[in-house]
């Protein structure tokens, strides 16, 4: 078996990203969540251009190895998320069907308490996964939830995504609750249930 590299690392710059890289970013996530993103952002293209006008800087972790985004993570925390469009938004963009994603969007929406730093994307691009990117960022989201004193970081993973699961609990998640995703939500989104799991700092 080869040994896998581990991938060289640059330092991580929060909240920060050349304008260059938005399109990347809204790739990345869309490469990793592609069925449910865009179940509710009405398809691909459209969801693409949507997602890059309305990404939040502020929420977004990038991390790169050289030139190259690597990953992703977007953040939530003090009522703010790495994609939280306002109605107007929404309506610019998308008119009538602005109602259609927010119906399908129900289920994604969640308020983590003011002691929890929620991740609630993470992405790493395919060609680099299994490098040590994904754990990279996550350990910096530790570090930076200690620094602004929250008590746990937290995340939602899809009951399916086992390999996923195992990473988080291989650097202390814990599962907390399953959160059950009813019909036609989980046919359109492609999952039935989520594990909320926890890790304390
Ligand atoms: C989940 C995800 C973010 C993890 O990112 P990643 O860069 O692949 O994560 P890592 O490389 O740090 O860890 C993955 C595995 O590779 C192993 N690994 C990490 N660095 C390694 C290295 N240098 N050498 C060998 N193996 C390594 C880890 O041990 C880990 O193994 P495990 O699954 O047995 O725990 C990524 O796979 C992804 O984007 N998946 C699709 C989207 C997704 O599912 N997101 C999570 C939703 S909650």
């Amino acid at each position: 078996m080869n040994p896998v590299t581990p991938l060289p690392l640059e330092e991580i710059i929060p909240f920060s990203y050349p304008s260059e890289c938005t399109r990347k970013i809204a790739s990345l996530f869309f490469a990793a969540f592609e069925q449910k993103l865009c179940a509710v952002f009405q398809g691909k293209e459209k969801g693409l251009d949507f997602v890059q006008q309305n990404l939040n800087p502020e929420r977004i972790v990038p991390l790169f190895s050289g030139e190259e985004l690597v990953g992703v993570m977007g953040l939530e925390f003090g009522g703010k998320t790495w994609i939280d469009p306002s109605w107007s938004q929404l309506w610019g963009f998308y008119a009538w069907k602005a109602f259609s994603v927010a119906f399908w969007g129900l289920p994604l929406m969640h308020r983590p308490d003011s002691k929890t730093l929620c991740i609630d994307s993470i992405a790493v691009h395919p060609l680099f996964r299994g490098r040590g990117a994904g754990s990279h960022l996550l350990e910096w989201a530790f570090a930076f939830a200690q620094k602004k004193d929250y008590r746990s970081v937290s995340l939602y993973v899809v009951h399916s995504n086992d390999k996923a699961r195992k990473l988080y609990e291989r650097l202390g998640f814990q599962v907390k609750k399953e959160r059950h995703v009813p019909f036609p939500w989980s046919k359109r989104l492609g999952f039935s249930s989520a594990f909320l799991m926890e890790r304390p700092v």
